[in-house]
């Protein structure tokens, strides 16, 4: 598993939920991106047989899309922060 990428993925999430025009504020980060990627994934790869670094990197990105333009299409402009994100 590449830690170093899921480590800057976090970060970057983080970073993002810490910034004041995070439409969610930084709580999601603690309360919703970290027990994704600690407690649903670990169960998710095992039950699923699945990447757990596909799995981590998602936990982290999946509703990032909210956090920068808010909730509604968060599905699409979360794939596109994604797709940047991971391009570099
Ligand atoms: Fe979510």
């Amino acid at each position: 598993m590449n830690t170093d990428l899921i480590e800057k993925i976090r970060a970057f999430v983080e970073e993002e939920c810490k910034k004041p025009t995070s439409k969610y504020g930084y709580e999601p980060f603690p309360a919703h991106f970290v027990p994704m990627a600690e407690e649903i994934v670990p169960e998710l790869a095992d039950k699923l047989n699945a990447d757990k670094e596909v799995l981590m990197i998602a936990a982290y990105l999946h509703d990032i899309g909210s956090i920068v333009h808010g909730r509604a299409d968060h599905h699409i402009t979360g794939a596109q922060i994604a797709e940047e994100k991971l391009q570099e």
